[in-house]
């Protein structure tokens, strides 16, 4: 893909539904009595890979469009699948079907693309296993995995290794088939809560809240959630919100032209999402929300974003002399850090990013790629083993980019792309697909040259 720099961008645009809303809204519809439609559903490569899945476990699954609808019958599913259940590059369908598949009464294999099956999945054999599951992996933790179910499971108090949300919702998954109580605790502040406020649209009872006893060294309390076995689902419909991730990289190419003005219509605005906004405030951009309703226990609005004629700055309340990114709230942003780091090249002083070890373990490795991508672009970045220092002010170079496969460098480059000095050429751009296919003719629908 071949992008030419842009004098700004204007417009409105419409995105895909929420890639992580409509994973966990299909597969709960799946577990729960009845049919339910999704409107809105993503039309992403990784939430299509989720419901041919279902098709294979025997799920009536239609689909016209964004609209899809799903006969579920209980929390048991209808079909020993006859062939592996394939989710091609999708982590979240991997980690939260094995939570559904852990509690069945019958063996399933999960696989994957190359990208997927070297990804680690002990993070969820080690809960599914303790809860009585069976779970053969490769070498390493790797899928294939081969699941053997067991109904009912055990119910466990279990505290996440790692701050993720696939992970805590593999478990609460898994746990609706287990005899008694599951409860999960965060490892810092709450990931992504979609599997619990759907659960809660579905009407299964659930508690949320803080312990204190259970923290990492240094926290007083943990977030946690829990839930009692053997409760059902009851089919309703639900409307998946825009995705705030793929909103991202529209909001930082209007951040970063001058004289931009963009309208996003009917974005998701969960608090435990919208990380990307403030950090990107504290930065200065001008974002206000209209139209703020909620949907099926999630917050929704119109986002409309302009540039910022004072440039964006380092956050004030530092005495370093560069922004930085870690902790906590590094686990909200983890998808958003590429485009970040390519906002980090244009903020007074810098951007340190931090305890974002976990970004080399997504669909590639996003520390190596990113880095990488920033000094053919010409900037200069220190890579660490959690992270990197990207340094500010730097006038982009058009450069040849390697998507590594990812749809999220991918995005990040095309949109630094729009801000170098001459054309880039992004190598491997049809990868955008795996979490929004329409996204190059959207880009160009509002850019001005
Ligand atoms: C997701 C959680 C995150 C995120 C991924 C989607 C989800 O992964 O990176 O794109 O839908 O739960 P982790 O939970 O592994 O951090």
């Amino acid at each position: 893909m071949r992008i030419q720099p842009a004098r700004r961008v204007r417009g409105r645009v419409r995105l895909p539904g929420d890639k992580s809303i409509s994973h966990r809204a299909a597969l709960l519809a799946a577990l729960a009595e009845g049919r339910t439609r999704i409107a809105n559903y993503s039309s992403s490569a990784d939430c299509a890979a989720t419901l041919r899945c279902l098709r294979q476990l025997g799920v009536k699954v239609g689909q016209d469009g964004a609209m899809v609808s799903i006969e579920g019958g209980g929390t048991s599913l209808p079909e020993t699948p006859v062939a592996a259940l394939d989710c091609g590059n999708s982590g979240t369908t991997m980690r939260l079907l094995a939570g559904v598949l852990a509690g069945q009464p019958f063996a399933a294999t999960l696989t994957g693309d190359a990208s997927l099956r070297s990804r680690p999945m002990r993070r969820i054999i080690e809960p599914l296993e303790l809860m009585g599951a069976t779970v053969r992996a490769q070498d390493g933790g790797h899928a294939p995995l081969r699941i053997e179910g067991q109904r009912p499971l055990a119910a466990i108090s279990y505290r996440l290794p790692v701050a993720s949300a696939q992970v805590k919702s593999c478990v609460l998954i898994a746990g609706l088939n287990a005899e008694g109580r599951t409860e999960v605790f965060e490892k810092d502040t709450p990931t992504r809560d979609h599997t619990e406020r759907l659960l809660r649209w579905f009407g299964v009872e659930i508690e949320t809240g803080e312990r204190s006893g259970v923290a990492d060294e240094g926290r007083a309390t943990a977030p946690f959630v829990a839930l009692a076995g053997r409760q059902s689902l009851t089919a309703r419909d639900c409307f998946v919100p825009g995705d705030i991730s793929a909103a991202a990289f529209f909001i930082v190419a209007a951040a970063l032209l001058p004289d931009s003005e963009l309208t996003l219509n009917e974005v998701g605005l969960n608090p435990t999402r919208t990380h990307i906004l403030d950090t990107l405030n504290l930065f200065g951009l001008r974002a206000l929300v209209a139209n703020r309703r909620e949907q099926n226990n999630e917050a929704v609005g119109d986002l409309e974003v302009r540039h910022n004629p004072d440039g964006l700055r380092l956050i004030a309340t530092s005495e370093r002399e560069y922004a930085t990114l870690r902790g906590p709230v590094i686990a909200g942003l983890i998808d958003e850090l590429p485009i970040l780091a390519v906002v980090g090249s244009q903020i007074e002083g810098g951007l340190e990013i931090r305890d974002a070890a976990e970004l080399r373990v997504k669909e590639t490795d996003r520390i190596s790629a990113t880095v990488e991508n920033l000094r053919r672009m010409g900037v200069e970045v220190e890579e660490y083993a959690d992270g990197m220092f990207i340094k500010g002010r730097t006038s982009l170079r058009g450069a040849h980019i390697d998507a590594r496969g990812d749809h999220r460098i991918a995005m990040a480059f095309a949109v630094a792309a729009l801000i170098a000095d001459s054309e880039s050429l992004i190598d491997g751009a049809e990868c955008v697909a795996v979490s929004f296919p329409e996204f190059f003719p959207v880009l160009e629908s509002i850019v001005e040259r």
